[in-house]
């Protein structure tokens, strides 16, 4: 028999962006306290809502804080790193959790039952010394009453669903697996418990284009039978646009854009999001208007006046440097679940034909 429980694509596209949140994100911040006692504030005010069954990717340059979100979200920051604001998750039997005040047990329990990580950099995920089969026993033991024989036909399970083969994986040690195979076998692991919520950091970076080809539609597949939601961190755009519902741009610790798939990437509205998306060569045609970011990211803890990405943007005017624009909806497009932090989204505009066949409606 069976013993993960799969939800239908159809039911999972309907739960899709419906409803209440699954996970409720409210003036969220992260502060890291350096060794010279200065802060330096990684996350400054995020707001996000996850639906179920819904993927967002969250994208932005290397130091924008996009792991420092996730962790943050699971609670899972290191000891110098602080974390504040309001997090609900609404239970499927209608418990609201907030997750900032879990301790003990309900904070264990929350990490792998409701939410789970995989983390940026497979190799440091598992111990070395141990067999795959002790990390999928020692998971599940810590959470579950589950029998030796229902935790083998659990990981069995799951690894076949991403692809492997369980008899040649669970007797291998982590270094005898490819950097791929091991991306999967933490997929499965993170899986075991059947979260509603799976946080990826980065799980193709470092692994090789077919390989990263195969994570995704391992990716693919493994939520179209399981029906989780899915934070996707990427500074891979092409990666993002396949995989999220909805994309979620950060720059300097904040989210500065978010939208539908289709909407980020051929109607962009902030200059950011804008300029990520010129930056990357189109597979196909020609190049028609490549052109880098000038500059780089902010020190976050010197952050320029007004709107943090003012010495970037070459839409920027002496108002810019003001206030830090708040997230607003773009009111010249039909809904209102595109939104930027730009005082001049209206002057924002990126001249490319949106292809029938992207999916992603809003
Ligand atoms: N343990 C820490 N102590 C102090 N500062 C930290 C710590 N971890 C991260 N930071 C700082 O927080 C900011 C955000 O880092 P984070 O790792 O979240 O960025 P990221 O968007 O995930 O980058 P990347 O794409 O390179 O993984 C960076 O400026 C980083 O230097
Ligand atoms: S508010 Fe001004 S500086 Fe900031 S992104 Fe918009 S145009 Fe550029
Ligand atoms: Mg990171």
């Amino acid at each position: 028999m069976s013993t993960v429980t799969t939800t239908s694509s159809s039911t999972r596209a309907k739960r899709g962006g419906e409803g209440k949140p699954l996970l409720s994100i409210r003036d969220f911040k992260v502060e890291y306290r350096t060794g010279s006692g200065a802060t330096v504030q990684a996350v400054r005010g995020v707001d996000l809502d996850l639906f179920p069954g819904e993927s967002v990717a969250l994208v932005g340059e290397s130091g924008c804080g996009k792991t420092t979100l996730g962790l943050g979200l699971l609670r899972l920051l290191p000891r110098l790193g602080h974390a504040s604001g309001q997090v609900t998750f609404n239970r499927g039997d209608g418990t609201e959790i907030d997750i900032l005040g879990l301790d003990g047990r309900d904070l264990r329990q929350f990490r792998w039952r409701d939410a789970a990580m995989v983390f940026q950099g497979a190799m440091n995920a598992f111990n070395p010394v141990l067999k795959i089969r002790a990390h999928m026993h020692d998971t599940m033991r810590a959470h579950t009453k589950f029998t030796k024989q229902e935790i083998e036909d659990r990981a069995g399970e799951l690894l076949r669903l991403v692809r492997l083969e369980p008899s040649r994986v669970m007797d291998s040690y982590p270094h005898e697996l490819s950097g791929g195979m091991r991306q999967r076998v933490l997929i499965a692991m993170s899986l075991l418990l059947e979260p509603e919520v799976l946080i990826l950091d980065e799980p193709t970076t470092a692994l090789d284009i077919l390989t990263q080809r195969s994570v995704v539609d391992v990716l693919h597949e493994v939520r179209e039978r399981l029906g989780f939601s899915m934070i996707f961190i990427s500074h891979d755009l092409s990666l993002a646009a396949e995989l999220a519902d909805r994309v979620a741009t950060m720059y300097a610790g904040r989210i500065i854009e978010t939208g539908g798939v289709r909407d980020m990437f051929y109607r962009p509205r902030h200059p950011y999001t804008l300029g990520l998306i010129k930056a990357v060569p189109p597979i196909v045609g020609d190049l028609p208007d490549m052109e880098s970011i000038p500059g780089g990211p902010p020190s976050l803890a010197a952050l320029p006046p007004g709107c943090t990405f003012n010495p970037r943007c070459k839409y920027a005017t002496e108002e810019c440097k003001e206030e830090d624009p708040p997230l607003l909806p773009i009111t010249d497009e039909p809904g209102d679940a595109h939104e930027a932090a730009c005082i001049h989204w209206k002057d924002v505009h990126l001249q490319r034909e949106v292809p029938s066949d992207l999916g992603n409606a809003s």
